[in-house]
């Protein structure tokens, strides 16, 4: 297995085991793949190791709540046993090159937590547990109507019969339940998905970018909405970068935008826009207050800002030919990566996890594609080919476990199809 690494600002020497902690239907599965979508995002060999996975793989689908009962002999030694099976997998994965594992079971006893702790810590890894604590019953009802009756577990099994077994299974866990205080390890504590939050003992770069990420978590639904910018005179003519204004099928587009958005929107949007006059002048047809984000402006050209790449290949074919190698890390002299996109992106997407508001991204193509790979779930490398057409709009909204999208492509009043323009420069 090859893993590979691309980030200057994801530390290779970073190892790392993130432990859940936390009765059934606390979260612990959409909290372990929502930080596991985000590291991977940022460049680290982020995976997700979920028991529930192994017993369903292992040993079937069929289990009841009496297979979770703590007096049940045999539901102990088998779940004891997929337990040290996922944990040997994760630390091998580990030996192989991942950087953050993220071990998704219960691990609600104290005993169990010390078996996991001093495994990694035998492997020289830092362990950083994860809880999640849920007080609120409509929550943890929504969960387990959300994300449980459709579980495998309970295929063809009528929905009243299942969540009555399921919460018989939290019953079991329940009555063997320590939350976690122990002094010596590092944990985050999540009381009712961040009313509250404890942190012990955390230290260290992802650690401290996982404390912000999970602070800003919150289970409200709303749209996110992320579109280029209306046609602009450059996308005619081929140009890279620069400040151009809209062409008229921009213009267009800008008016398409608009309409839909009142055909759409529960509510007004929060609207983003780069500091770019493209973006801007899309934006302003909403008649909606809009906030300008230098983040959001288009991957920097350097030297090559306003340059066709047919001109880039003549004049600095040393410089194309580079890029054409490793599009992702080459970096435009006296300009930026998508490396360096990324790494300017991180806040944004830290807000756009906090908004709990329906949110209008008006950007640019490689500014999109980063955004979208963290929503749809796409490791760096996969980021730079992403499709993001011009004159569409890309709704992502969150489900159970990952975003769910649907694309609009607008059609423009007395323009040209949608997907024309130049949507292919980059
Ligand atoms: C499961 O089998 O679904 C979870 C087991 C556990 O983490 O206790």
């Amino acid at each position: 297995m090859v893993l590979s690494r691309m980030n200057p600002f994801t530390p290779e020497k970073t190892r790392l085991v993130l432990v859940l902690v936390g009765l059934p239907a606390r979260g612990k599965t959409y909290i372990g793949r929502k930080m596991a979508r985000y590291l991977n995002w940022l460049g680290f060999a982020a995976r997700v190791f979920n028991i529930g996975d192994y017993r369903r793989t292992r040993l079937g689908h069929h289990h009841r709540h009496d297979f979770f009962n703590p007096n049940n002999e045999e539901g102990n030694r088998l779940r004891n046993e997929l337990a040290t099976l996922a944990l040997e997998d994760m630390l091998n994965w580990m030996k192989l090159g991942g950087q953050i594992g993220i071990y998704d079971a219960t691990n609600t006893t104290i005993l169990r937590r010390r078996q996991v702790h001093d495994r990694c810590l035998q492997h020289g890894l830092d362990v950083v547990f994860v809880e999640s604590v849920c007080e609120d019953p409509s929550i943890i009802e929504a969960n387990i109507r959300e994300t449980k009756l459709t579980s495998p577990d309970y295929e063809g099994v009528e929905p009243d019969e299942a969540a009555r077994d399921f919460r018989a299974r939290i019953d079991h866990y329940t009555r063997a339940y320590e939350p976690i205080q122990e002094e010596n390890y590092s944990y985050i504590k999540l009381i009712d998905v961040g009313r509250v939050m404890v942190m012990h003992q955390i230290q260290g770069y992802v650690p401290g970018k996982l404390v912000n990420f999970l602070m800003n978590m919150h289970l409200v639904r709303r749209p996110i909405w992320l579109t280029r910018h209306g046609e602009s005179e450059f996308n005619l003519q081929g140009r890279i970068g620069g400040d151009s204004s809209l062409t008229d099928d921009g213009r267009h587009y800008a008016r398409a935008l608009a309409s839909f958005v009142r055909e759409h929107a529960i509510r007004p949007p929060i609207v983003w826009t780069s500091t770019l006059s493209r973006t801007v002048e899309t934006a302003r047809e909403l008649h909606l207050p809009y906030l300008q984000w230098r983040a959001l402006d288009e991957i920097d050209g350097g030297v090559c800002d306003s340059m066709t790449y047919e001109e880039i290949a003549e004049r600095m074919p040393d410089e194309f030919a580079a890029r054409q190698a490793d599009k992702l890390n080459y970096r435009y002299p006296r300009g930026e990566s998508y490396v360096d996109v990324t790494q300017r992106l991180e806040p944004v997407i830290q807000e756009l996890e906090r908004e709990r508001e329906p949110v209008l991204v008006v950007g640019h193509q490689a500014v999109l594609r980063v955004l979208y790979a963290y929503f749809t779930d796409r490791r760096p490398e996969q980021v730079l080919h992403l499709d993001i057409p011009i004159h569409t709009v890309i709704e992502l909204t969150p489900g159970p476990y990952a975003f769910v999208e649907r694309r609009f492509a607008l059609t423009l009043q007395g323009g040209p199809a949608p997907g024309t323009g130049d949507a292919m420069r980059d």
